[in-house]
């Protein structure tokens, strides 16, 4: 298989272009709108080799910002094809997602420098990271809270099953009316984070924040760019603040975990967010190779034939086989993708080499699937799926 002819294929294929905006679903057929880091991700990779509709997918992704900075994790271009990811208002989700969009600006402008670019998005990006740290985080803690299992970009995961209240064998379908229910609830109590959304669902996820450090390390980088040094000091030291946090509020035993309410009750899953901490160089040389020893490498837990499983087989919850059960074991290649880049961040080249060796094999097997089974590398759920185009950024930077 050619990938990258293929990739150039598939988001020629999925690029939709709405009231002047021009951006790429992830999949024509099951998702037909645009998703925020999905399009960091199309961003990611169209900088390679057209700028210009890097670029197009950003301005896109921020037309929608709200008045107070959020930035939705759907737009709904096209109101009439609405079905059951209605969980919005005018035409946007009322959510957000893991925040890739400095990180993704900034590889976009590593590739085709554009500095008028980062000056005319850089109010709205300082606007979306305030928000995350003001609204998310109303008491200054340095973490941002997720308000629903779907902010984490992994809408079924089993480290939500407790704060969800629902148990490790819950089907998909009542699993996605328990998250629409949240929306519910948030949406009557108008979305108010420091007096009402915390009694339902108030998570600070691994993921989340790691994602959170990176982009705000890529936000001070962005910010120098533009020549403005106090931001550039601001975010440096945010994104540090944060990491401190993570490290006294969730590590214990060697890894990280999700926590829940004001207690900061650990959230003890054993979930592949136990890797996400090295995209950001959160664990000490000797903490990562522990981790990927441990951990990665286990066949009882972690180690599929093809792929790293997103929950470990010892698990309750895990289910490799079906797309009901997508985040509860099936591999998906954006964690291939973050355990790549994190993996070469500490050295670990020939592991990173394999994360990227088995990417390719799933590619060649299962075509551009949304998900595949780590045990044999069968793929389900969406067809081409824009997940796959990340293999062509498993490479040294
Ligand atoms: C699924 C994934 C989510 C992604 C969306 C669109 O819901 O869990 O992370 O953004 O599909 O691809």
């Amino acid at each position: 298989m050619n990938i990258e002819r293929e990739v150039k294929r598939l988001l020629l294929e999925n690029r939709r272009e709405t009231d002047g905006h021009q951006y790429t679903v992830p999949s024509g057929d099951h998702y037909p709108y645009q998703w925020l880091w999905d399009s960091c991700f199309h961003a990611i990779i169209l900088a390679k080799f057209e700028p210009v509709a890097a670029r197009a997918e950003l301005t896109a992704l921020l037309s929608k910002q709200f008045e107070n900075g959020m930035i939705p994790h759907i737009i709904y271009w096209r109101p009439g094809i609405l079905h059951m990811f209605q969980w919005g208002v005018e035409g946007t989700s009322t959510l957000t997602q893991p925040p890739m969009i400095a990180y993704a600006a900034l590889e976009v402008h590593k590739h085709d420098p554009d500095v008028s670019f980062l000056h005319s998005i850089y109010p709205a990006l300082v606007a979306y990271y305030h928000y995350l740290e003001r609204e998310r985080d109303p008491h200054s803690h340095h973490l941002a809270s997720i308000i629903n299992p779907d902010e984490s970009g992994e809408d079924n995961s089993p480290r939500f099953d407790v704060p969800l209240g629902v148990s490790p064998t819950i089907s998909l379908h009542e699993h996605l009316a328990k998250r629409v229910e949240l929306i519910d609830k948030n949406r009557e109590c108008n979305f108010d984070a420091q007096h009402c959304m915390r009694d339902f669902f108030w998570v600070k996820d691994v993921l989340f924040n790691t994602i959170l450090v990176e982009n705000l390390r890529a936000l001070s980088t962005i910010a120098s760019l533009v020549q403005n040094a106090e931001d550039e000091r601001l975010f440096k030291e945010d994104a540090e603040f944060i990491a401190t946090a993570m490290r006294t509020r969730m590590f214990e035993n060697g890894v990280y975990y999700s926590t829940m309410g004001p207690e900061f009750k650990k959230l003890k899953v054993e979930t592949w967010a136990h890797f996400s901490p090295l995209f950001a160089g959160l664990y000490t040389p000797d903490e990562a190779k522990a981790v990927v020893e441990n951990h990665m490498k286990n066949p009882d837990t972690f180690a599929g034939t093809y792929g790293v499983r997103t929950t470990s087989k010892r698990e309750q919850a895990y289910r490799p086989h079906s797309e009901n059960f997508s985040w509860r074991g099936a591999t998906w290649m954006a964690e291939h993708w973050f355990i790549y880049h994190g993996l070469m961040r500490y050295g670990m080249v020939k592991e990173a080499e394999e994360i990227r060796a088995k990417s390719v094999r799933l590619l060649e097997k299962s075509g551009f699937s949304e998900c595949f089974n780590p045990e044999t590398g069968e793929g389900f759920g969406a067809h081409n799926f824009t997940w796959g185009s990340l293999v062509l950024d498993m490479i040294k930077k």
